[in-house]
C-alpha cells in the first residue's frame, strides 16, 4: 500500500480539497483507495457520505481523536487490507507525536499552500518543523509543495516560498487556481476527474503535475490502470520543465524524478 499524506499545519490551505480529489482520481482508475481523516472536523468523511452510488467506492476511516482525547500514536483506524492507495487528510495545527506518526507512515507528502504572505510564512515554519521535529529528514517520504487557490498563475507572492523551497531542494509542483468546480465537487462528493471533462479541463491540467509526480514513482504497481490520455508522458512531452527559482530550472522526468539545474543567463529559463 502506498500512503499519500496531505498536510499543512496552516488551516484552510486546501488539504481536504486535494486529499478528496486525489482519492477520487485513483478510485476512478479502479485503484483500491481509502481516505483516512485525521481532522476532528471530519470534512473528508462528510465528502464520502455524500458520494453518489454510481462512482467508484472509496473506503473511509475516521482517525480523529474523540473530543478531549490527546492525539497520540495509539490512535487506531482501520482500512481494508486490500487497499492500494491510502490518502491521509491531516488536521490543521498538527505537530509533535502525531506529526511524526503521520510522516513515518507516508510514502509521499504533499503540502498545499494558499497564496497570502501569512500562509506562505506559516507554511515555511511548518516545513521547518516537518524537517526538524517531524522526522522528514530521515523518512522515506518524497515531499512536494503545491500552490492552491491562486488567482493569477504567476503570482509574485510565491517568490519567497520558491526561494525557501529551493534552499531545501523541495519541488513546487503546480499552481491550482481558485475555481467553483472544487466547490461543486466538494458538495457532490466527487472529484474533478469524475466531472465533465470539458468544464474541468483547467483543473485537470493544473492537477496533472501532482499525478505525474506520484504516478511516475509508482505507475508499475498499478499497470495499465493509470495510463490515460490526460497523463500521457510520451513523445515530445517526455519532460515537464518549470522554474523553481530565479536561477534554477527543475525538470520532472518521465520517471517522476526531479533534477534541478542552474540556468545562466536568466534569459535561457523556459
Ligand atoms: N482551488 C480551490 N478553489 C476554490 N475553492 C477552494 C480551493 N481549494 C480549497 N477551496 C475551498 O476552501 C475552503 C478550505 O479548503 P479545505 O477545506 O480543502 O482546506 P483545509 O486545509 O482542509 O482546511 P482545514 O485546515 O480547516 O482542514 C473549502 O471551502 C474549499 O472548498
Ligand atoms: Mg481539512
Amino acid at each position: 500500500m502506498l500512503t499519500i499524506l496531505v498536510i499543512n499545519s496552516k488551516g484552510g490551505s486546501g488539504k481536504t480539497t486535494l486529499a478528496t480529489n486525489l482519492a477520487s482520481y485513483y478510485a476512478s482508475k479502479k485503484v483500491r483507495t481509502a481516505i483516512m481523516d485525521y481532522d476532528p472536523q471530519g470534512s473528508s468523511m462528510q465528502w464520502l457520505r455524500v458520494r453518489p452510488d454510481e462512482v467508484e467506492k472509496i473506503q473511509g476511516a475516521n482517525a480523529a481523536p474523540a473530543k478531549g482525547a490527546a492525539p497520540l500514536r495509539s490512535l487506531q483506524a482501520w482500512i481494508p487490507v486490500e487497499t492500494e492507495v491510502m490518502i491521509i487528510d491531516a488536521p490543521a495545527g498538527v505537530k509533535g507525536l502525531l506529526l511524526q506518526e503521520l510522516v513515518r507512515r507516508s510514502n509521499f507528502i504533499v503540502i498545499p499552500v494558499a497564496p497570502s504572505p501569512i500562509d506562505i510564512h506559516a507554511t515555511a515554519d511548518f516545513i521547518k518543523e516537518l524537517f526538524l521535529f517531524g522526522g522528514a529528514r530521515t523518512s522515506k517520504a518524497n515531499i512536494a509543495v503545491v500552490a492552491n487557490r491562486v488567482r493569477r498563475a504567476s503570482s509574485p507572492v510565491y517568490g519567497s516560498l520558491e526561494r525557501f523551497l529551493n534552499s531545501l531542494k523541495l519541488p513546487f509542483l503546480t499552481s491550482i487556481r481558485d475555481s467553483d468546480n472544487y466547490l461543486h465537487a466538494a458538495e457532490k462528493g466527487v472529484g474533478i476527474f469524475e466531472m465533465d471533462e470539458v468544464t474541468t479541463s483547467m483543473e485537470r491540467r493544473e492537477l496533472m503535475p501532482i499525478l505525474k509526480w506520484l504516478n511516475g514513482q509508482f505507475a508499475n504497481r498499478f499497470g495499465s490502470r493509470l495510463e490515460d490520455r490526460t497523463l500521457s508522458i510520451e513523445g515530445s512531452r517526455k519532460f515537464a520543465a518549470f522554474r523553481t527559482g530565479t536561477h534554477h530550472l527543475t525538470v520532472l522526468s518521465a520517471t517522476g524524478r526531479f533534477k534541478s539545474y542552474p540556468v545562466f543567463p536568466k534569459r535561457r529559463v523556459l
